[in-house]
C-alpha cells in the first residue's frame, strides 16, 4: 500500500507513436525531479501489442498487479495494424480496456481547451473555439464496452449476428455523475448531461439518475440534458455553451474524439481516467492521451507529444495535489505554441518553425525553465 506522500508512477508507453511521446513526458517527469525535488518512483513495464510480442497477452497479470499497487499510471498508446487479425481476446485495446475495467476507473476526464495560438488552426473558425474550455466526463467502465451478453453467434439458418449490450446500473450512473457535478463546482458550475432518451431506456434511466444525483445533492449545479447526437452537432456550431459534459462510455468516445479537433489536433488532448480512492485518500488513477498509435505517422518523429505531456500535468494536478505544478507544464506548453514552435499536425506557423516530436519535448522543457 502506498503512504500518504509516495509517488510511485507506472509508465506504459505501449505502440507506435505511444513509446516517442512518452520519451518526451519522461523529460518532463525528470525536469521536475531535478528542478522542484519531486522524487516520483518511476517504473516502466508493456501494454498493448508490446506487452502481446513478449508474452502472448496484452497485458500481463504481474503489470496488472503493479498497476494497482501505484499511485498513478501513465499510459501513451495501445494498437497498430499488426495486431488486426488477433482474437478478440488478445487485440492491444483488450489490455487497455483491462486496465480501466479491473481498475475501475469510472470517470474518464477529458478536457478540451483552445490555446490561443492555435485558435486560427482548428477546422473551425477561430471565433467560434478561441478561449474554449469544456470538460466531456466519460463513463469509462460500462455501457457498450462491457455489456453482457455479448459476442458473434449463427443462427440456424446460418445468419451471423453481432451483439453488444448497452447496460447501466443506477450507481453506475450516479457515481460518474456526481464526479461531473463536482468538476462543475469548480468550474462553471454548469453540467450537461447527453444520451438517447429518446430511443434507448438505458437513456432514460441515466437521465432519471442523473437528475436524482441533481436534486438530493448537487441544486447549486445548473442542469440540462441533450440527446448525444444533438449534442455532437453543438459541440461543433457552438462549443462554447458548455461547460461538464457527462454522457456514458461509447458516445463519450466518439464526443471527445470530435471535441478533439476543436482544439486543432487529436494530438492535444490529454485524458485522466479516476476511480474511487485508494486508503492513501488518492484516487486510482491512469493518465493517457485521447489519441490512438497513429500508426500512419509511427516511427518518423511526427507524433505531437503534447497530448501525453499534458496528461502528465493532469497526474500532477488530480493524483498529487499539485496544482501550480501542473499550471506550470500549461503555461510552458502555451509559451511555446505562442512562439510558433509546431509538430506538423499543428500546421505551420508564420515565422514559426516546425519540429519532431523531441524537438517539442525539448522547446517544452526550455519553456519551464525559463518560467522557474
Ligand atoms: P489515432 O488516434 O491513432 O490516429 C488518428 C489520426 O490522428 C491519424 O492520422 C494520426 O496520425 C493522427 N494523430 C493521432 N495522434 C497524433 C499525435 N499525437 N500527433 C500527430 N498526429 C496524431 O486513431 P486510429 O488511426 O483510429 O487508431 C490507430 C490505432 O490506435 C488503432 O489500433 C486504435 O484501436 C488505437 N487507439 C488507441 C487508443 C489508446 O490507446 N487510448 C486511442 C485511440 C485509438
Ligand atoms: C479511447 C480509445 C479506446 C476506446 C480504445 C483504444 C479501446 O479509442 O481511449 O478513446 O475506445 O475507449
Ligand atoms: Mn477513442
Amino acid at each position: 500500500m502506498s503512504s500518504a506522500d509516495s509517488m510511485r508512477l507506472l509508465i506504459l508507453p505501449g505502440d507506435g507513436i505511444g513509446a516517442e511521446v512518452m520519451a518526451e513526458v519522461r523529460k518532463v517527469v525528470d525536469w521536475f525531479a531535478g528542478n522542484r525535488g519531486l522524487e516520483f518512483e518511476v517504473s516502466e513495464d508493456l501494454v498493448g501489442g508490446a506487452a502481446y510480442d513478449v508474452h502472448g497477452v496484452p497485458l500481463s497479470d504481474e503489470t496488472m498487479a503493479k498497476a494497482q499497487a501505484v499511485d498513478a499510471v501513465l499510459l501513451g498508446a495501445v494498437g497498430g495494424p499488426k495486431y488486426d487479425d488477433l482474437d478478440f481476446s488478445l487485440k492491444p485495446e483488450r489490455g487497455l480496456l483491462r486496465l480501466r475495467k479491473e481498475m475501475d476507473l469510472y470517470a474518464n476526464l477529458r478536457p478540451a481547451q483552445c490555446f490561443d495560438a492555435l485558435a486560427d488552426y482548428s477546422s473551425l473558425k477561430r471565433e467560434v473555439v478561441a478561449g474554449l474550455d469544456i470538460m466531456i466526463v466519460r463513463e469509462l467502465t460500462s455501457g457498450m464496452y462491457f455489456g453482457e451478453p455479448r459476442g458473434i453467434t449463427e443462427l440456424n439458418d446460418g445468419t451471423r449476428v453481432g451483439i453488444n449490450t448497452h447496460r447501466y446500473t443506477t450507481e453506475e450512473i450516479r457515481r460518474v455523475a456526481r464526479s461531473a457535478f463536482e468538476l462543475a463546482r469548480k468550474r462553471q458550475n454548469r453540467v450537461c448531461s447527453m444520451e438517447k432518451a429518446n430511443v434507448m431506456e438505458a437513456g432514460i434511466l441515466w437521465r432519471e439518475e442523473v437528475e436524482h444525483v441533481h436534486a438530493e445533492e448537487y441544486p447549486d449545479v445548473e442542469l440540462s440534458h441533450m440527446y448525444a447526437d444533438n449534442g455532437a452537432m453543438q459541440l461543433v456550431r457552438a462549443p462554447k455553451q458548455f461547460d461538464v459534459i457527462v454522457t456514458d462510455n461509447l458516445f463519450g468516445d466518439i464526443l471527445s474524439d470530435c471535441a478533439a479537433m476543436l482544439t486543432g489536433s487529436l494530438g492535444m488532448l490529454p485524458s485522466a481516467s479516476l476511480g474511487a480512492p485508494m486508503a492513501n485518500g488518492r484516487p486510482k488513477a491512469l493518465y493517457e492521451p485521447v489519441h490512438g498509435s497513429a500508426p500512419d505517422i509511427a516511427g518518423q518523429g511526427k507524433a505531437n507529444p503534447i497530448a501525453c505531456i499534458l496528461s502528465f500535468a493532469m497526474a500532477l494536478r488530480y493524483s498529487f495535489d499539485l496544482g501550480e505544478e501542473a499550471d506550470m507544464v500549461e503555461g510552458a506548453v502555451e509559451d511555446v505554441l505562442a512562439k510558433g514552435v509546431r509538430t506538423a499536425d499543428l500546421g505551420q506557423a508564420e515565422g514559426g518553425t516546425t519540429v519532431s516530436t523531441s524537438g517539442m519535448g525539448d522547446a517544452i522543457l526550455d519553456a519551464l525553465s525559463s518560467r522557474a
